[in-house]
Order: C-alpha cells, then structure tokens, then sequence
C-alpha cells in the first residue's frame, strides 16, 4: 500500500528489573534470563509524523524532539537503531520521521529513559509497518514490537505488557526467549499484586557508566560465569514465590541481584562504584526498619545511586510514613516518584 503520511502516538512504561539483566552477547543476546516488574507512572509517550520522500535518497531522515526541543544529540542512538531494524522495516529510508517524545519523570532524574523510549518508538515504527502492508494481529503485533524494541535497548523488550515480563531463554519458563519480552506464564499469588514501587531520586545526574560499556564489561569478567548461572537459578526460585506468596524469598532474592550488579561493576576492570553514601543510608534505613517492624520492604537499584523501594500495598501507609520520615531526607532535593506495577502500552 503507499501511504503518504501519517502520525501514530503510543505510551510506554519504564521497567525495574528483578533478576537483573547484565551482560550481552552480539545482536543484544541477553547473556542470562532476567524478569521485571512493568511499571505504570513512569513512561515516555511519543508521537511519530512520517511523511513520504519525494526522492529516494540512501540515508534516514528523521528528527527528534524531547519536550518540544530539538534534540540532535539523541540521533546517534536512533541511526544505530534504524540499521539494526531495517531488515525488518524496509520502509525506513522511504519516508521523513518526526519523532516526538516526552517523558513523565524528569530527564535528568536519573532514571533511564531508554526502556520507556525505545519500545516506544519501536511500538510507532510497527503501528506504520502494519498500515504499510496487511493488518498485522494482536498478540504478534507485541511480539514483533518487543522484538525490535531489544535491539534499541536490551531491557526496552521487557516494556510492552505487564505485570511481569521475562525476557531470556529460561529452561522452566514456557515461551522464554531470548529475543524478545513474554508475559510472565504462571501463578502470581495475591501478595504481588498492584506491588508498590517508590523510587528515591539520591542522584539524577548523568549516567557514569552507559550501559553498552557496562554489558561489555562483563566480558572476560573473572565471575562472569557463575553470576549468568545464579540469575538462572534465582529465575528457577522465583517461580515458586511468586506462586506461594513468599515475600521472604522474594525480598532476599531482589536485594541479593541488586547488589550482584552492583558488585560486578565493582569486581570488572576498569571497575565503578555507582552507589553514593545516601544510597548505602537507605539500604541500612531499610534493613532497620524491616527489623524494627517485621514489614515486608525491599529495595532493588539500577546501574546508578538511585533506590526503588519495594512493598506490598497493603503495606503503603506504613512504608509512605516509614519513606517521609526517614527516606526522603536522603533524596537530592527531596525527590522521588511514586510509582507501582502497570499494565504496559497504549496506543493513544
Ligand atoms: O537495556 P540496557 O542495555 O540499558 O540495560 C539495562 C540493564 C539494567 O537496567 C542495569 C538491568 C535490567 O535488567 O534492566
């Protein structure tokens, strides 16, 4: 069909891993299984205006705008992406893209925008691929959305549907795969619904290590090999928490990859300590309090000095006063986003 042009708008949630994805092999082959919670405040919507070009030349036009201002220096990202989807989007070099993106969390919060980002555009790209040729079904339309979002952003896979994603060929999870996010197969016991997600801004400035370097640097890390065997092993006893409700199990497991990450970056060479003095105050804010009160609170961290705060709704009111009274005041300006489990994309 020839369309000559169009806009598509789709809203995509960020996603906070659980058993942690770190370490890649070519075309964004996770080296391991990792599974997230989507989540539902924290999203990037964006618009895409495509228009046909009058002459074919050989190169990809498109422009990028964050807020409504020009943004060149995120085309670099973009152009790699165009190359690596092209062969499965072949109209890309054939039409000028205006991509127009917005996120609910501040760009320079620290919080990373690339999973949000990505499987949006990639969710735009698709919905103009379908209008192109035949209609394209529902439940492939995700797939092959999720599909082109990993070669944007490894973790933007885990982004299109929720409540939990897995993404990793993982032997005891039907549908696994390592090319793309599945919705997590199986019983989720009551206790993990609407799982809250509080996350404390400690540090929004600029990432120190991007996460290409940091998946490299697992390569030829001296316990490279061992950690790819515990997120198998911690994916295999997750299933069973997740099933009985298990919140112990769960909190060791969550705060155990945390820090695993934490501590890969610390062991590879060159190595980096992403955590911050505040970020250490709340981890041992938290362990007190769990102590002091029996509650069921956990944190889990990013490649950064940021903490998400992990509780059961039925908890909220204790955690809020708990994360007000003693949390806060750890967060650069008193910052944080209040965010819990979602649902994933929207076409708009
Ligand atoms: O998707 P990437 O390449 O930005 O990697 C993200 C890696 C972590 O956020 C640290 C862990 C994860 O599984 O999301």
């Amino acid at each position: 069909k020839s369309v000559e042009n169009g806009s598509f708008t789709w809203s995509s949630p960020s996603n906070i891993a659980l058993v942690k994805y770190w370490g890649k092999k070519e075309h964004q082959i996770p080296e391991n299984p990792s599974i997230s919670f989507t989540l539902d405040n924290c999203k990037t919507t964006t618009t895409l205006s495509f228009v046909k070009k009058k002459n074919e030349d050989k190169e990809y036009s498109f422009d990028v705008y964050l807020d409504g201002e020009k943004k060149d220096d995120f085309k670099p990202k973009i152009e790699t992406f165009f190359k690596r989807i092209e062969g499965y989007l072949p109209f890309l070099k054939e039409y000028y893209f205006k991509i127009e993106t917005s996120n609910t969390f501040p760009h320079s919060s620290g919080i990373a925008s690339s999973a949000s980002g990505m499987s949006a555009l990639a969710l735009c790209l698709l919905s103009v691929e379908s209008e192109l040729s035949s209609e394209i079904d529902d439940v492939f339309f995700i797939q092959k959305a999720s599909f082109l979002a990993r070669l944007g952003s490894g973790s933007a896979c885990r982004s299109l549907v929720g409540d939990l994603v897995v993404w990793g060929k993982h032997e005891a999870i039907d549908g696994s795969s390592d090319l793309l996010g599945v919705k997590y197969p199986y019983e989720v016991h009551q206790n993990f619904k609407n799982y809250q997600d509080t996350i404390l801004l400690v540090d929004k400035g600029e990432k120190q290590v991007s996460s290409t370097i940091g998946h490299n640097l697992m390569n030829g890390h001296p316990f490279a090999q061992e950690r790819f065997k515990q997120a198998h092993k911690n994916l295999s006893s997750l299933i069973n928490v997740f099933k009985e409700g298990d919140l112990d199990t769960f909190i060791e497991i969550v705060e155990s990859e945390a820090l695993t990450l934490h501590a890969m970056m610390m062991t590879s060479i060159p190595y980096f300590i992403l955590m911050k003095p505040n970020t250490l105050e709340i981890i041992n804010k938290i362990w007190s309090f769990r102590e002091k009160t029996g509650s069921k609170v956990c944190f889990t961290l990013d490649a950064g000095a940021n903490v998400h705060v992990l509780y059961p709704e039925n908890e909220s009111e204790q955690v809020c006063e708990f994360i007000n009274n003693e949390l806060v005041a750890y967060c650069q300006n008193g910052h944080y986003i209040s965010d819990r489990i979602g649902f994933g994309a929207k076409l708009l």
